[in-house]
């Protein structure tokens, strides 16, 4: 039966999570983070990095966010394939939205690559919005678009 999204507890990312961690993130980027990535994020003050579990207690996803000062920026977010389409992705980013604003951020940016339309709908969806591009920003000379979800244009969105 798949796991509603009520059913998905998400929490600090703590290093015991780091093993199901990588194993999601080696399935999903052609050039992913390796352990120093997240152990850097564990130990930063502004990252919050975060972890989705299944009642289960299979991880299903994380994201790796920073606030510093007024901005949040999304570093990396990923679902384990076998959770994908079922609002996860959506709830650590919302979460993520939610935790950002309560720490005073004016706004949250991210990096994404244009021919990634799965990732670009859900960022669309919660109300993020194209404000321009890096040009070959991505190790395979793709330019990232960036994109960034402003609180001040909340009303008419449907997030957090
Ligand atoms: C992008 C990713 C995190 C989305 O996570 P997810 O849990 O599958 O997404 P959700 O189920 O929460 O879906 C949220 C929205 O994303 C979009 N979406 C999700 N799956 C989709 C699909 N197969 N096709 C089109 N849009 C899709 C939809 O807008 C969806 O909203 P809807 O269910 O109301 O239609 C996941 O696909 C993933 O891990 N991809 C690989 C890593 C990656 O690309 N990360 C982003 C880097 S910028």
């Amino acid at each position: 039966m798949k796991a509603a999204h009520g059913d998905i507890i998400v929490c600090a990312m703590t290093e015991d999570d780091l093993d199901e961690v990588l194993a999601i993130e080696q399935y999903s980027f052609p050039l992913p983070w390796n352990r120093d990535h997240f152990l850097d994020e564990l130990k930063t003050d502004c990252a919050f990095p975060l972890v989705a579990f299944t009642p289960g207690e299979k991880l299903a996803g994380y994201i790796c966010p920073r606030l510093l000062l007024d901005e949040g920026h999304i570093l990396d977010v990923a679902v384990h394939r076998s959770f994908r389409g079922r609002g996860v992705g959506r709830l650590l980013v919302e979460r993520v939205l939610m935790e950002c604003r309560d720490g005073g951020a004016e706004f949250v940016s991210l990096e994404v690559r244009p021919s990634n339309e799965i990732a670009i709908a859900l960022y669309r969806q919660l109300g993020f919005v194209e404000t321009g591009r890096r040009r070959k920003y991505y190790e395979n000379g793709e330019d990232a678009l960036l994109m960034e979800y402003h609180y001040d244009n909340e009303e008419g969105s449907d997030a957090v």
